[in-house]
Formats: C-alpha cells, sequence, structure tokens
C-alpha cells in the first residue's frame, strides 16, 4: 500500500515536472518573441536615420516582414 501510494506520488510529481516544464518552454518561446519584437522595432528606428539610395539595400528592413533575423545583413545566435 506505501509501495503504491508512493509510486501515484512519483507519478503525479512527475506529470507536474513535466507540466512545469512545458510551461518553462512555453515562456521561453514568449520571451524569446518579446525580444527579437523590441530588436525589430530598435532596427527599423536605426533605420530611419540612415540616407540610404534607392532601391534600398536594407528594402527587407520593414515592418511587414516578421522575420528580423533574415533582415539583411541581419543573423540570430539563439
Ligand atoms: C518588406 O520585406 C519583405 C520581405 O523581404 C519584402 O517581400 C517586401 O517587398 C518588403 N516591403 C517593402 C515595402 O520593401
Amino acid at each position: 500500500m506505501v509501495v503504491r501510494i508512493a509510486a501515484k506520488l512519483l507519478i503525479h510529481l512527475g506529470l507536474f515536472l513535466v507540466v512545469a516544464s512545458a510551461g518553462d518552454e512555453r515562456g521561453a518561446v514568449a520571451r524569446r518573441r518579446q525580444v527579437l519584437l523590441r530588436e525589430k522595432a530598435t532596427l527599423l528606428a536605426l533605420k530611419l536615420g540612415f540616407t540610404l539610395p534607392s532601391p534600398s539595400p536594407l528594402a527587407d528592413w520593414n515592418e511587414s516582414n516578421g522575420h528580423v533575423c533574415g533582415f539583411t545583413g541581419v543573423s540570430c545566435d539563439w
């Protein structure tokens, strides 16, 4: 009986840990998305300060481009 209770407890604990780590993972993804949005805003603000030839070599640095890591000249290390 004690063994059975201990086993149940371990299963519950295991499930809790799996759920908790899934929550951490979602949190990490959300934080990463936030950071990328901030980085994108910073780069777009920086671009406003440049005088660029036409056609712009940084045409893909724009609001509708959702992939800041793919902006020309930009790479992400995570
Ligand atoms: C914005 O970037 C996207 C992705 O590279 C590109 O397809 C689109 O033409 C760009 N928009 C402008 C206005 O340059």
